[in-house]
């Protein structure tokens, strides 16, 4: 078994680890992660529940089939070997440590708790640090490893399995399987432990922060009782199980639906779907500015701005971008997400008369040191503005609005080269408006997720303005 740098694992696994017992080993690791913060501990050894011959969600799909089946679409299930950035990533957080050679770090094993969160999905365990720095883990050969397992990433074991029973929000079945209940499913803390993580290691330029559960805890949606699950498993009223006589209740989908960004451009098709049912977080508005209230005039993050041309005088127009309806900052997870919107002003016959653009982004300087340079991201229900003019006198204009959500920048697409085997971004929101000799505004025509999928994600670059 080659691990995932390539290297036959026997050369990685410290050479003590063969006269260990398998116990031992576990307790070893269970003993280092309990020592660590919460967000370097995986889940602990899973026992497989009576019933059940293994703790694979393909088994689990045998009976829970549609559950399955929208899991199997979900970024949860495709955060290991189906995301080749995170692959790429990790590889370069593992460019090897070995007793010989101390100048290579490998803080790979701190990616893996939350990416394949179980202990059994590992295939090395962690028992100890040489002299306690982070990026020198000793490991053993972990000997409760599945592999197939390991391959589901964010499995429902995750979620669901602790102690040999299988939890559930209820507890409340008759089911082949031990059942319990846990009530924390029914609310954030089940997403927080991973969606909730601030690590800093300024010395390597290497961060991990998530502020998710934070952005969340402290919105109006928190104080009225919605959860994430709220919002990313809409509820459905249907039987748990197929192949069983039991009667319908009322549950919840397991799509876990985000930006729909595909993690692969094949994935595009199965997740274009989805847009209909959970829609975008920001909505994009256009308004006159002797109109428009409570300007929030961007001040980081423009990458264009609309100027009056020469010898003209203008009329100003507000764009503007709410998060409307994200429960936490827009964007919000990995500080590589970022919205470009831009409004492009043509002529009648189609000439280009000015361009504008935005970014929303919290945007970090990675190397040398960690450094933020701004964040204007969009706490829940604020906005943005920004302005574009028009030349006033005699001539009818057309405005475009299109906005673009991304995973990641050009820069890092190119470096990690991930071209045909990632998707960077996709385009959700596409409006024009007609404007008049008097300046009055028409919507001709509007495209947003909700109203209809569109089809411009095949590739790692958008339609649209390439910002590099
Ligand atoms: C064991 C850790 C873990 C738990 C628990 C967890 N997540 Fe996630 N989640 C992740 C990881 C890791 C990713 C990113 C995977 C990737 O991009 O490869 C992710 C991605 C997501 C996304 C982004 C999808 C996208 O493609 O934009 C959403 C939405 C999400 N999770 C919602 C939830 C909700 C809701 C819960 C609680 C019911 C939850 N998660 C629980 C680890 C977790
Ligand atoms: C505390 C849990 C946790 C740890 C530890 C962790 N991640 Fe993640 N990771 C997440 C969550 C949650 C997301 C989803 C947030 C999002 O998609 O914006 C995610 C998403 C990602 C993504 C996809 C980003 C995107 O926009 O699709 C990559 C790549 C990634 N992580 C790499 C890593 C690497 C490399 C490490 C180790 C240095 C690591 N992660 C450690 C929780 C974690
Ligand atoms: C990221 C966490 C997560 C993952 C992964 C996950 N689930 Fe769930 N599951 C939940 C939550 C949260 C609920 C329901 C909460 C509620 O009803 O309020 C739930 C509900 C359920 C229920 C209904 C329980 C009831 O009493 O209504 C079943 C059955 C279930 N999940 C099975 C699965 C299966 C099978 C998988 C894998 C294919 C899976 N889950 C993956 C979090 C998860
Ligand atoms: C042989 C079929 C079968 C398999 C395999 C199976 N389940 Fe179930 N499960 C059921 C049935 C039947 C119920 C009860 C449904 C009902 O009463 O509506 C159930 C109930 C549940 C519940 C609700 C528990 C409660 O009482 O709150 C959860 C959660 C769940 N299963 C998750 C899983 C997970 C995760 C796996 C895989 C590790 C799994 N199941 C494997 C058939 C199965
Ligand atoms: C009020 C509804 C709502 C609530 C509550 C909510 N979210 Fe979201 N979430 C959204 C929407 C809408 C998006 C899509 C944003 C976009 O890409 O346009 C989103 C996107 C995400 C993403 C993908 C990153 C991104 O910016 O697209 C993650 C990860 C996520 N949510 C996790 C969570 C977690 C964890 C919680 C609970 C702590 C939560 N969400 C609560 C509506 C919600």
């Amino acid at each position: 078994m080659a691990d995932r740098s390539g290297r036959a694992s026997s050369e990685s696994v410290d050479s003590e680890a063969s006269n260990i017992g398998d116990e031992e080993v576990l307790k070893a690791a269970e003993d280092f992660y309990s020592s660590r913060p919460y967000y370097q501990q995986p889940l602990g050894h899973l026992e497989v529940p009576d019933g059940l011959p293994n703790l694979e969600a393909e088994t689990c799909g045998g009976c829970h089939t549609e559950i399955y089946e929208e899991w199997s679409i979900s970024t949860h299930r495709r955060a290991w070997k189906q995301d080749a950035q995170f692959m790429a990533e990790l590889e370069k957080s593992r460019t090897g440590s070995t007793a010989e050679d101390s100048s290579k770090d490998d803080v790979g094993w701190m990616c893996v708790t939350c990416h394949t969160p179980v202990t059994n999905q590992l295939e090395r365990v962690v028992v100890g640090l040489r002299d306690g720095n982070i990026g020198q883990p000793i490991y053993r050969k972990n000997p409760s490893y599945n592999p197939r397992l390991q391959e589901e990433a964010i499995t429902c074991a995750t979620c669901h399995v602790r102690n040999g029973k299988v939890y559930g929000p209820y507890g409340d079945t008759d089911a082949p399987h031990p059942t319990a209940k846990d009530p924390s499913l029914r609310d954030s803390s089940t997403c927080t432990g991973c969606h909730q993580a601030e690590a800093h290691w300024p010395s390597r330029s290497l961060a991990c922060f998530f502020s998710t559960g934070e952005e969340w805890s402290q919105s109006q949606y928190a104080k009225n009782g919605e959860t994430c699950q709220s919002c990313h498993m809409p509820t459905v009223n249907r039987k748990l199980a197929k192949g069983f006589d039991r009667p319908k209740r009322k549950t919840r989908r397991h799509w876990f639906g985000g930006s729909l960004i595909p993690k692969h451009p094949k994935y595009n098709e199965e997740i274009a779907r989805l847009q209909k049912v959970y829609g975008s977080g920001a909505e994009i508005t256009l308004i006159p500015a002797q109109e428009a209230q409570n300007v929030e005039r961007a001040s980081n993050g423009s990458l264009k701005t609309s100027s009056c041309p020469p010898d003209r005088s203008c009329r100003s127009y507000i764009v503007r971008i709410t998060n409307e309806h994200a429960g936490h900052y827009l964007p919000t997870g990995d500080p590589e997400r970022h919205l470009d919107v831009t409004a492009t002003v043509r002529t009648e016959d189609g000439t280009v008369v000015t361009e504008a653009s935005q970014r929303i982004a919290s945007k970090y300087k990675w190397w040398p040191e960690i450094r933020e340079q701004y964040d204007n991201r969009l706490p829940p229900k604020e906005h943005l503005d920004f302005e574009v003019h028009i030349p006033k006198g005699g001539d009818d204009y057309s405005i475009q609005i299109s906005a673009h959500k991304y995973r990641m920048y050009m820069e890092a697409f190119e470096h990690h080269d991930l071209e045909g085997e990632y998707v960077r971004g996709r385009s959700f929101f596409n409006a024009r408006w007609h404007i008049d000799s008097a300046g009055n505004l028409t919507l001709e025509r509007k495209v947003t997720d909700k109203e209809k999928v569109m089809n411009d994600s095949h590739t790692g670059r958008p339609e649209g303005p390439d910002h590099r």
